[in-house]
């Protein structure tokens, strides 16, 4: 389904699902107290910690942190698709999915079977072809030559395109042979994309194949022919071999990522299973907001030349939205000149576990990435440190590794607060105090209204304004007030829906994640308290503001007045 649902749809579909009986169905729960536990789906444990909330539409483990509502429930336990919940959820609640229409006018998801068939007796096809066709022993040959066993090559439904121009059955369908980019068709003739080649079918999440990728036997170029980019195969968001990995571990340890087919292949012959590759092209954030989805580490690699290294730092840029706490990354490095293949070979499976397991944490490699060009004995190497690294740093989302990350690059430039400096040079004189109390003060802020958005009521129009306007928890804020403005009784549940596809959503989700251990009855005064915290904050910030610019600056009237205030109404 490309098409989009309309935000009140899913918002109604959400109110009428009771998580417990979805849940329940697929994990038995145990009433306790006001909320119903299991032993958590998410890891393993001996005792129940994973409680799922009627009142608030939600669960969480309070073990590993797993959280979420019902759509994330499906998503993270079935690994269902974003579309496909929202499929079962209607389905459980009796009710249609509104037609969503593309502008072809026609719905997509059905126009797209045709190409998923078609795609799918291709690869028995090619598998088929391995086997039985004449030729196929030089493909057979060149397999056992790269080690691997019938097994394997099972798992990953390898497969042999015969030579010639013609050699897909003639009796099925065009269309879809066309659009899938298995057939090419010119000046009215057609042929086959794949012609004499190993053939790797790529599959989605859920199995289905959506393309291949095809090797030459020998050193004809170009060495792989991949399919096109179609309605079905997404390159910037597939990832080779997720399926077959989720397949063997729903929830791997770790997920590493390679960059190529038969490195994947390799490991998994030697019993590393949880390699995926990307298709030929570099790491995007959707690849690693998807793999994020399966595990809490990734370490990323590639291979041991320029390119390699490129790649890697490719994928550094790529997952700096999404390094929330309690996620990892980390980086490996081969030696030069090798790929995970080569190495897994020459060296055995033991050799290359250590390796993974002295992979450099993301911090390590950024910064020792940065320095390798710069000597930071001078003015000059630290101000370009400075500047190359902010850059980096400001596209962390809010949170305690941030804040370490910038720790680390003060102590290294030796620059204080080196957030402000580049941008806001007025606020350099904030009081250390504020800085300790900050984070802590929104952070409680936020999750509480999250975790209970009625609160929200307790918020008055004045001190709205000053909450959103912060450029750190503003955004956030707004978000969650747009919803509770829209609906009366909103749940947990709802407005973590409503936030999903935000770009305030994954903070949003680091903050449910920790829980609130504050009881019901406690929450307003809880919450009461956190906001006159917060407040005397934005006071405390403002002040300083205008103090310092009140040293460089002339006041206008109005930020005299302000300023008269403020301290007048603090002493
Ligand atoms: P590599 O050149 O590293 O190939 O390309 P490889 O996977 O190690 O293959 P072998 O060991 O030589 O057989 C890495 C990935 O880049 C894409 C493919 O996805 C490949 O797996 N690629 C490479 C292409 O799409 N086309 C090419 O011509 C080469
Ligand atoms: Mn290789």
């Amino acid at each position: 389904m490309a098409g989009r649902l309309p935000r009140e749809f899913i918002d109604d579909l959400i109110a009428r699902i009771d998580i417990v009986d979805l849940i329940d169905a697929r994990v038995p729960l145990k009433k306790s107290g006001s909320s119903f536990m299991a032993r958590c789906p998410f890891h393993s444990e001996k005792t129940p910690s994973f409680s799922v909330s009627r009142e608030k539409q939600f669960y969480h483990c309070f073990g590993c942190g797993a959280h979420g509502n019902a759509v994330s429930f499906l998503m993270d336990y079935e690994h269902q698709s974003f579309p496909e919940a929202l499929e079962t959820l209607a389905a459980l609640a009796g009710i249609d999915l509104p037609n969503v229409t593309s502008t072809s006018g026609a719905n997509p998801a059905a126009s797209l079977q045709p190409v998923y068939d078609i795609l799918e007796r291709a690869a028995a096809f090619y598998t088929q072809q391995l086997r039985d066709h004449p030729s196929a022993e030089q493909a057979k040959a060149y397999l056992l030559k790269r080690g691997l066993t019938g097994e394997v090559a099972r798992r990953y439904r390898i497969g042999y395109a015969p030579p010639g121009w013609n050699s897909l059955p003639t009796d099925w369908p065009r269309a879809p042979l066309i659009q899938s980019g298995l057939v090419i068709e010119k000046d009215r003739s057609c042929y086959d994309r794949f012609r004499q080649r190993i053939m790797f079918p790529i599959r989605d999440r859920r199995g289905r194949v959506i393309g291949f990728g095809g090797r030459t036997l020998g050193d004809e170029t170009p060495k792989y022919l991949n399919s096109p980019e179609t309605e079905a195969f997404k390159k910037g968001k597939e990832l080779y071999g997720l399926h077959e990995l989720l397949e063997s571990n729903a929830r791997p340890r770790r997920i590493l990522v390679v960059e190529g087919y038969l490195d994947v292949i390799a490991l998994a012959q030697h019993g590393i299973n949880d390699a995926v590759a990307t298709l030929g092209t570099s790491t995007s954030t959707d690849h690693v907001h998807q793999l994020f989805r399966f595990t809490r580490e990734i370490v990323f690699c590639f291979d041991g030349d320029t390119a390699g290294y490129k790649a890697a730092w490719r994928a550094l840029e790529a997952s700096l939205p999404l390094l929330l706490e309690g996620r990892e990354i980390r980086f490996m490095h081969l030696p030069a000149g090798e790929d995970p293949d080569s190495l897994i070979r020459k060296e055995g499976r033991e050799a290359f576990e250590r390796r993974i397991g002295q992979a450099s944490p993301f911090s390590d490699y950024l910064f020792r990435t940065l320095q390798a060009d710069l000597d930071l004995r001078s003015v000059e190497g630290r101000a370009a440190l400075q500047k190359q690294a902010r850059e980096l740093l400001d596209r962390l989302p809010v949170g305690v590794f941030k804040e370490l990350m910038e720790q680390r690059l003060s102590d290294l430039t030796g620059l204080v607060n080196t957030t402000s400096v580049s941008k806001h040079p007025e606020s350099r004189a904030r009081s250390s105090s504020g800085q300790a109390r900050a984070p802590s003060a929104w952070r409680d802020l936020v999750t509480l209204l999250l975790h209970r958005p009625q609160l929200a009521e307790l918020i008055s129009s004045e001190i709205r304004a000053r909450l959103t306007e912060n450029p750190r928890a503003g955004p956030l804020i707004a978000r969650i007030l747009e919803y509770t403005d829209l609906r009366a009784t909103p749940t947990p549940g709802m407005l973590f829906e409503y936030l999903r596809e935000t770009p305030e959503g994954d903070v949003a989700r680091n903050l449910m994640r920790r829980g609130v251990l504050t009881p019901e009855e406690g929450m307003e005064k809880e919450f009461v308290d956190a906001l006159d915290r917060v407040c005397a904050l934005v006071r405390d910030e403002r002040l300083n503001q205008l103090i310092d610019k009140s040293k460089r600056a002339q006041l206008t009237d109005s930020e005299r007045e302000e300023l008269r205030k403020l301290t007048g109404g603090k002493s």
